[in-house]
């Protein structure tokens, strides 16, 4: 028996299978205004965007931090997590400025990562990212292990947001009590089981060594290879997958577990059980199980959406993915039908890349919006379309169709990073002009949940490196006002797709990611208020009483504002 601080030190260690070489911690944010010294593949600038990303899922731990943890000023927490269960259920990530654990938005978050990855792998290894990227997932994977126990059960959630949402500050006193929710075969949430199924899945293809061939360039980060832990995850796949279809029924996790649904209230699980047939297929090289997803697509009426991709919306996901497995699968029957895929893909595909369709629109600052999602994380909708967008330009059916697409993908990347009317630069710590006042209690440093704005009263203590925020508002206005957690809270969906979007970029593109053009000062806030759902704007008043009121407001009062709409964040959140 190892001496207990051994034993400690090893299991610190075990979630790590590659060793970064050379070791990245984010540079100052002025470095974000220089060129990089040379402008070729790869360029130092978005390698460094992408080590960015990463590094803020490190600061998202939630469990026992190893020693190798490059966050300074994070500490361990939430180590009792899943004791009211009889469980250990500490580790994973906290899933936006806040302490609540969540499993299903996590699971996309993970399932887009490996898909890209498996296509877009190369980016990871010349920013010399990858022994991140893998450390990333693990900690993500690791918790998912532990959140399915057996094979009838799945948490869904650690963490009460009635309970958190009191409560600003650091992670040495987040408030308990901290219930696990579970959804069970019983009390089925077929959305959330079979996404995480999904994330196995598709993470056992990566850690199997799998390309996901569609392009005769695709290629898989070298060294992530490891079958052991691919097999792992595949167990998991299945039996979430099990769980999934041979339940007592099908429902949403909010009808099982209602607490849920305060942050992540879903619409449906059709897509989330085709997403996941479709994965399996992959991880498991089973063209029957290809066929069970396309009588789920047909069963959900999948075919001729329009909808958002997003955490609760997948199925231009699913258009993306059933026309690359058409082209990297052709025994599976899936390339009979590769017109019918990509007329079905590319009707969403030139739908986005004309400017928005089924009520989506270019804001006049060129942000991708859709009413309703993007009213809550205006960035969001935006990335992830243009990471579909930049997984399919490949395969499209002409190369005109390919230079519309990436076109458009690029568009919102660099909307994103600086090329907007604010010239804010929305990914925290790679610019002076990114968001300094982010919405996360613990990198604010502030512990007054009466004075969010004022506690600190100037930028953060701590920089969340590499989070994207939520982003401006539909007039492209961004306030950076750490209270706003439409505008200025980030979220481990938010920065997701930003990964599989800098790795391209850094495998493709020689010249400066957008934001090295700004210098500091080239962003200043607005005047006013933001009125979004955060702050108290429901009055009908005309715009003139808005902005008298506004005024009222940032005088006298402040701190009654703040606890009216602090009292409703989360609920309202999504
Ligand atoms: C492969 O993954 C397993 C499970 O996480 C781990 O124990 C093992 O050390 C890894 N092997 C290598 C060669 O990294
Ligand atoms: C990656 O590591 C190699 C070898 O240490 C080094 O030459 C190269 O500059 C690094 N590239 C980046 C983008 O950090
Ligand atoms: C980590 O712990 C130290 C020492 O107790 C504390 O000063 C710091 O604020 C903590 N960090 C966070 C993010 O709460
Ligand atoms: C199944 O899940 C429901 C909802 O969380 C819970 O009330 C019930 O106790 C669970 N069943 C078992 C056997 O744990
Ligand atoms: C769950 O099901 C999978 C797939 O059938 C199996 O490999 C695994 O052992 C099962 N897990 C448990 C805890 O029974
Ligand atoms: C569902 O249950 C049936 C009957 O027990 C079994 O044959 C089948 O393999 C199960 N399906 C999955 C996907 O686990
Ligand atoms: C789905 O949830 C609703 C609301 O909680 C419940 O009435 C119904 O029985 C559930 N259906 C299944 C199959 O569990
Ligand atoms: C991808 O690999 C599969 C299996 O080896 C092969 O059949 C297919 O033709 C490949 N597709 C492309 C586009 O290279
Ligand atoms: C062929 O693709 C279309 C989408 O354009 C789809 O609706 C249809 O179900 C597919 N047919 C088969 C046989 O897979
Ligand atoms: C994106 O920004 C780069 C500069 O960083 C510029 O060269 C390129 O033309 C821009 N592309 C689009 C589509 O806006």
């Amino acid at each position: 028996m190892l001496p207990l601080p051994l034993l400690l030190a090893v299991a610190a260690f075990a979630n790590a299978q590659l060793t970064p070489s050379p070791t990245f911690t984010p540079p100052p944010a002025d470095a974000g205004t220089t060129p990089a010294p040379e402008q070729t593949v790869p360029n130092e600038q978005w390698s460094n965007l992408l080590g960015d990303l990463l590094c803020f899922y490190e600061a998202q731990r939630s469990g026992e931090l190893p020693d190798s943890n490059r966050v300074t000023w994070r500490n361990s927490s939430g180590l009792h997590d899943g004791e009211d269960a009889g469980l250990d259920l500490t580790g994973g990530y906290y899933d936006a400025g806040d302490y609540i654990k969540a499993s299903y938005p996590l699971s996309w978050v993970l399932t887009s990562v490996c898909w890209g990855a498996a296509v877009f792998g190369q980016g990871y290894d010349l920013a010399n990212q990858t022994a991140y990227l893998d450390e990333m997932l693990r900690w993500g994977l690791d918790w998912l292990i532990k959140a399915h126990p057996d094979n009838s059960t799945f948490y869904v959630q650690v963490g009460d947001d009635a309970i958190d949402n009191n409560y600003w500050g650091g992670d040495q006193d987040i408030p308990t009590p901290r219930p696990s929710y579970q959804v069970n075969d019983t009390n089925p949430g077929t959305d959330a089981t079979a996404q995480a199924s999904a994330a196995f899945s598709s993470c056992s293809f990566l850690y199997a060594g799998g390309v996901l061939n569609s392009t005769s360039d695709a290629t898989a980060p070298t060294g992530i290879r490891n079958q052991t832990y691919a097999d792992t995850l595949l167990q998991h796949a299945v039996g979430l997958w099990g769980l999934s279809v041979n339940a007592s029924g099908v429902n949403r996790s909010q009808d099982a577990v209602p607490e849920v649904g305060d942050a992540y209230p879903s619409s449906g699980y059709g897509d989330d059980l085709t997403l996941a047939a479709l994965f399996l297929a992959l991880a498991t090289s089973s063209p029957s199980t290809y066929q069970q997803a396309l009588l789920y697509y047909s069963k959900y009426k999948l075919s001729g959406s329009n909808a958002v991709l997003n955490w609760d919306s997948k199925v231009p996901a699913i258009y993306t993915l059933l026309t690359e497995l058409a082209l990297a699968r052709p025994s599976w029957g899936g390339s009979a039908n590769l017109t019918g895929w990509r007329s079905e893909a590319e009707r969403w595909m030139d739908g986005v890349a004309a400017g928005g369709k089924g009520g989506a629109y270019m804001t006049d600052g060129g942000l991708l919006y859709y009413p309703g999602d993007s009213d809550s994380a205006s960035l969001n909708p935006a990335l992830n379309a243009a990471m579909a967008l930049t997984h399919y330009a490949p395969i499209a059916s002409t190369s005109d169709k390919a230079n519309a697409y990436l076109d458009f993908a690029t568009s919102q990347v660099n909307y994103t990073l600086g090329d907007n009317p604010m010239s804010a630069v929305y990914v925290v710590g790679i610019n002076p002009n990114s968001p300094d006042r982010v919405h996360s209690g613990m990198a604010s440093g502030g512990d007054n949940i009466n004075g969010i704005n004022t506690d600190p009263d100037g930028p953060d203590l701590h920089v969340l490196y590499g989070a994207v925020v939520g982003g401006p508002d539909k007039d492209d206005k961004f306030w950076n006002i750490r209270s706003d957690y439409i505008q200025s809270e980030p979220a481990l969906d938010y920065v997701a797709p930003m990964l599989t979007l800098a790795a391209f970029a850094v495998m493709n593109n020689a010249h400066d990611p957008y934001f090295t053009a700004l210098q500091a000062g080239a962003y200043s806030a607005p005047g006013g208020h933001p009125c979004d759902d955060s702050w108290a704007c429901h009055s009908g008043l005309s715009e003139g009483g808005k902005i008298a009121l506004g005024v009222v407001i940032s005088i006298v009062g402040t701190a009654f504002v703040l606890c009216i709409a602090w009292f409703v964040w989360r609920m309202r959140r999504r």
